[in-house]
Parts: structure tokens; sequence; C-alpha cells
């Protein structure tokens, strides 16, 4: 039996998850997978019930999970509650609970939306990279942090911390994308500042011994922000620490003009992972029915994919999906004007059932 929990979380989340739980049904019957779901409180949601963005009921149904799927949380509503009890919180906390220190964030042009682009379609089309982000550590929980007074001022500081057995296991994980992707791996940091940065190239490098075949370079993180945007298409698999990875990713995923498009995964040291969309929660568009859900889509196959090796139904989800977006289906953030008359612009459930349409026709 598989088991899998399901966290719709706030904003969006849970109207791009119902769309998402209909494919994950789908594919569920039609492969005979036998996954069982259930559906747990997060984030701002559960922190509204329980007073608690991670009750503890929701953190046990994960551990206990073979997979998670979330929608996304946070919102504006949260920002008045105590600093702990954000649903932000709840996040880091469920990924540093759960060890999930590798986040894989592809970022990918699907050929049909080149002009949803902000840079010209040739410097982005065929884009297909991917950003391998450390999840658990560095600036995001090193200790000590706090805001406080000294000498009659108020200081907020943080700390950026990284271990050697910390950058080892995500640079290990780096070279292991490479070898099956393009066999580059590009290394982010502030090593020309920074003393983390320093012992993080110095642990990238002996890793990379152990890879010969992967060709291995290095950028600080204000020149791989600038590269991004100006030739985006010369890289394979980014590394990098968790706020560096946080920043880029988020340049990386809008310049595929898609960021209602891409998946994400975050895993442990043995395959049990965390699939949530790259876009956030939204707020400014939630309840209307208009969110796009195939990143969500997109993210139960990647966790048929990674976690529950069933590629199969992952392939006919990926395909399906690249059905529905040549048949020119459109959620309003992907409809780019100059796609003209040929497509057609749905809300969230319609694109459900576009896919749901497209899957049936396959078998
Ligand atoms: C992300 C988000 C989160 C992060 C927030 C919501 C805590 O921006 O997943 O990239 O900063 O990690
Ligand atoms: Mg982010």
């Amino acid at each position: 039996m598989t088991n899998v929990t399901v966290l719709a979380g706030d904003g969006i989340g849970p109207e791009i998850v119902h769309e998402a739980m209909r494919v994950l049904d789908a594919v569920n019957s039609a492969h005979n997978l036998g996954i069982t779901t259930n559906e747990q409180l997060f984030g701002g949601a559960a922190y509204d019930k329980h007073n608690d963005p991670l009750p503890e009921v929701t953190l046990n149904a994960c551990r206990e999970a073979d997979a998670i799927l979330l929608g996304s949380v946070g919102g504006p509503v949260y920002d008045q509650a105590p600093r702990q009890l954000r649903p932000e919180r709840g996040l880091l906390r469920l990924r540093s609970e759960l060890d999930l220190f590798a986040n894989l964030r592809p970022a990918m042009l699907f050929p049909e939306l080149a002009n949803a682009s902000s840079l010209k379609p040739e410097l982005v089309s065929g884009l297909d990279m991917m950003i391998l982000r450390e999840l658990t550590s560095g600036l995001y929980f090193g200790e000590p942090r706090g805001i406080e007074e000294r000498n009659g001022v108020r200081v907020g500081f943080n700390t950026m911390v990284y271990s050697e057995p910390e950058i080892e296991r995500i640079a290990r994980r780096g070279f292991e994308i490479a070898m099956q992707r393009g066999k580059r791996l590009c290394s982010v940091d502030k090593m020309n500042v920074l003393e983390v940065s320093e012992l993080w190239r110095e642990v990238v490098e002996r890793v990379g011994k152990e890879y010969p075949e992967v060709e291995l370079s290095h950028l600080f993180v204000d020149n791989a922000a600038m590269q991004l945007v100006r030739a985006p298409k010369q890289f394979d698999v980014i590394v990098t620490g968790n706020i560096f990875g946080d920043i880029l990713s988020d340049a990386a995923a809008m310049l595929t003009g898609s960021i209602g498009m891409l998946p994400s995964a975050s895993l442990d040291s043995n395959g049990k992972g965390m699939y949530e969309p790259v876009h956030g929660s939204a707020p400014d568009i939630a309840g209307q029915g208009i969110a796009n859900p195939l990143a969500t889509i997109l993210s139960v196959s990647m966790m048929l994919r990674y976690s529950l090796n069933q590629s199969g139904a992952a392939d006919a989800i990926d395909k399906a999906v690249a059905n529905v977006l040549s048949n020119g289906y459109r959620c309003q953030d992907i409809a780019a004007e100059s796609d003209g008359a040929k497509i057609q612009v749905v809300n969230t459930s319609q694109m459900g059932d576009a896919v749901l349409n497209a899957l049936d026709s396959a078998s």
C-alpha cells in the first residue's frame, strides 16, 4: 500500500490541489497504483484551526507517508501572527523535521509558451535546467538568530552556516543529477566575501573528483543572477545553498514565462519527498477559480517518478499536459497575447477537465 499525505494549504492551494487530486485519482485507477491519500491541515489553514501551522497530527501523517503533495502556504492575513506560528515557519519546520535537504527546481520552457517569457524567445527556447537548492540549513536555519537590543539599538541577525557533511551531501546529489542530464554542474556561492562559501567551494571541488565525467564550474551568486537573465541556456544543473537557491530559482522560473507550470521536489536521502508547485499561494487570485493547476499536476507526476517508482503513470500525466498545451488550453497566467486566436483561456477546473480528457483519450 502506498500512502500519500496531501496538504492543500492556503491561498490558491486548495483549488489547485483539488485538480491535482482528480488527476492522481485517475492515474491511480487506470494504472492500478494502489495509492491511498489522506488530507491534513497545514500552514495558515492549520493555524486558524489549531493555532499551529504544523500540528502534531499533520507532522505524523507526513512522517508515515511515502510522499507528500503540497499546494502552497502563507498569505498576508498571517503577517500579524506571532513569528513562530506563521505558515512559512510551518513549512520550514516540515522540511527540517523530514530532512528534505535536496530541493529540485526544474526550469524548463514548454515550447508552446515561448512567448510568455519576458526574455526574447531565442534566448529561452529549449531552456531546460535544474536548480538544486540546499533546503534544510544555511541562512534559513543557522543559529544564532533573533532581534535584540545591543548598546541601546535594536539589531536583527541571522547566521549563514554550513557543515562539511551538509555541503558534501548536497554536492553529491548535484553531481548525480548532472550525470543523468547534460553532465555539467555549476556551483553558486559568494566565496569572494563569505567564509561559509569558502568551505562550500572547497568541499564541492573535493566531491567533484569522484565525478570526473561532470564538468564543474563555479559562479558568484551575483554573476549567476546576471547570467541567468543574460544567457540562461548555458546552464545544465546549478547547485547552491538555501538563500541563494531561493532567489535564483524564482528568477529561473520566471524566465520560462511559466511559473504557473513548474513543479518541484524536496527529497531526503531515502527518496521520500514532498512535491509542490514552485509558485506561491497567490492570495491576489485565491478563491476566484482561475489559478493554473498545471504546476501541481506536474508535481504529482514528479512524485510518481521520484518517490513512488511509477514512471509509466508519470509519463502519462506529462504527455497529457503537453497535449493540453498544444491543443491551445491556457490559464490566464500563461496566455500570452501574441499567441493570438489559437488559444483558449480556461479556468482552474476547466484545465483539470482538459488534462483528464487528455489522459482518457490516451488510454
Ligand atoms: C520557497 C518559498 C519559501 C522559502 C517561503 C514560503 C518560506 O519562497 O519555497 O521558495 O523561502 O523557502
Ligand atoms: Mg522562494
